[in-house]
């Protein structure tokens, strides 16, 4: 189906498309062996409370604007972090969001100025100075709430405990130093959805994806708090890239949002080719909301998932463990044995160390589901969709 005609359907119409999706099974699209279930989701009919934890940023601006355009999600919050470009720029940037939706009656509480332990490495080369790709807009007039992040995820998930689903799209910061804060709160988290990590290399360094390494002790927090995490990372962000025809359908659609998408996805295609990138810029960060709106476009599997933090070369590294060590050669029986009496095994101890034992965790118990695959064109249907007022 060419994109005009992908984008002549109605929401009405995508809808129903989605929900035969769920109906019909094909929402796993998982091959024998390989996968699981996606994470228990939200269909059509049903409204998902979020705060969507970000650090905008060209893809995490194209989020934001999807998520106040998706009427599957109540969002409860948006706490900017200091990331892609520092705080200062951040925050009226999802000010600025938060306006061009008209939704100023979405709270915006601010984050860190930075990491936990570490100085803030930004990625202004990716998403250029002002954070938005040099797309300019006007300065919001809209003003934070005067609670900080940390403190209104806590009170938020608070007062609704197992209700409120975190949406992060940035450095973990703020959502560490909630759950430092307060020992009951990761009990209260029905699940947080991650754009972060990959278990097939880094873009920042060679093992490390840019939000887990820019706050890797943030994200380990987050990997063993006990919160069921579904982790959106490289392995499935990197098969996502806009198109010029995306923006042409962005263009046409003469709304506020899909006008401000438009520009910004203009520049940073332009800003990408620039560079010598044959292929357009990944929407990471729209992945990890489509997650949220409709799995099915992706595929699952679990793991047990843990960072490096100690690495002089691999901090913010996502080590992912799976059952057999992801080798699914084994007879399905013994597979099944060997799964079972899998260990977590971290590095050798040296000889300096009291701990004698490379062992960390006596079993697998998988922390984390991981997408694997991602439905490209399904993913950019809903995307484009949402942003051009079709869907
Ligand atoms: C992630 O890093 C940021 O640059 C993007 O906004 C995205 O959240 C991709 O690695
Ligand atoms: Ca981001």
């Amino acid at each position: 189906m060419n994109l005009e005609k992908r984008f002549a359907m109605t929401r009405r119409e995508f809808v129903a498309s989605s929900a035969a999706g769920l109906v019909a099974g094909t929402v796993s699209g998982v091959r024998p062996g390989m996968g699981i279930s996606p994470p228990s989701d939200q269909n059509s009919s049903h409204v998902s409370r979020v705060i969507i934890d970000t650090d905008p940023g060209v893809d995490d601006a194209l989020a934001l604007l999807l998520a106040m355009r998706s009427p599957e999600l109540k969002i409860e919050g948006i706490t900017p972090v200091a990331g892609n470009v520092p705080l200062e720029l951040t925050l009226p940037n999802a000010l600025r969001m938060v306006e061009i939706a008209g939704r100023t009656d979405i709270p915006v509480a601010v984050g860190a100025k930075g990491p936990l332990v570490r100085r803030l490495v930004t990625a202004a080369q990716v998403h250029g100075e002002n954070g938005l790709g040099g797309a300019v807009f006007p300065e919001p007039t809209t003003k934070p709430i005067a609670q900080p992040a940390a403190e209104f995820i806590r009170d938020t998930v608070r007062k609704n405990p197992g209700e409120v689903t975190l949406i992060t799209i940035g450095p973990l910061t703020n959502i560490a130093t909630a759950l430092s804060s307060d020992s009951e709160l990761a009990g209260m988290i029905p699940r947080l959805v991650m754009m972060g990590g990959s278990l097939s290399g880094g873009n920042i360094t060679p093992a490390a994806e840019f939000n887990i390494y820019v706050d890797p002790e943030a994200a380990r927090i987050i990997f063993q708090s006990g919160i069921p995490i579904t982790m959106v990372g490289l392995d499935v962000t990197r098969k996502t890239s806009l198109t010029d025809d995306h923006v042409r359908v962005l263009q046409a659609a003469q709304n506020p949002v899909s006008q401000a998408a438009a520009r910004i996805a203009r520049n940073a295609i332009d800003h990408t080719r620039a560079q010598g990138f044959v292929v357009g810029p990944n929407m990471h960060d729209s992945l990890a909301v489509a997650a949220v709106l409709n799995s099915s476009i992706l595929q699952w599997k679990e793991y047990y998932v843990d960072v490096e933090t100690a690495g002089e070369l691999t901090a913010g590294e996502t080590v992912g463990y799976s059952p057999n060590a992801g080798d699914d050669r084994r007879r399905p029986d013994l597979a099944k044995q060997a799964a079972m009496a899998m260990q977590i095994r971290g590095s050798a101890p040296t000889l300096a160390s009291t701990n004698t034992s490379a062992v960390v965790r006596d079993k697998f118990v998988p922390n984390a589901k991981v997408a694997v695959d991602v439905d490209s064109a399904g993913f950019f249907d809903l995307l484009i969709g949402r942003l051009s007022g079709r869907l």
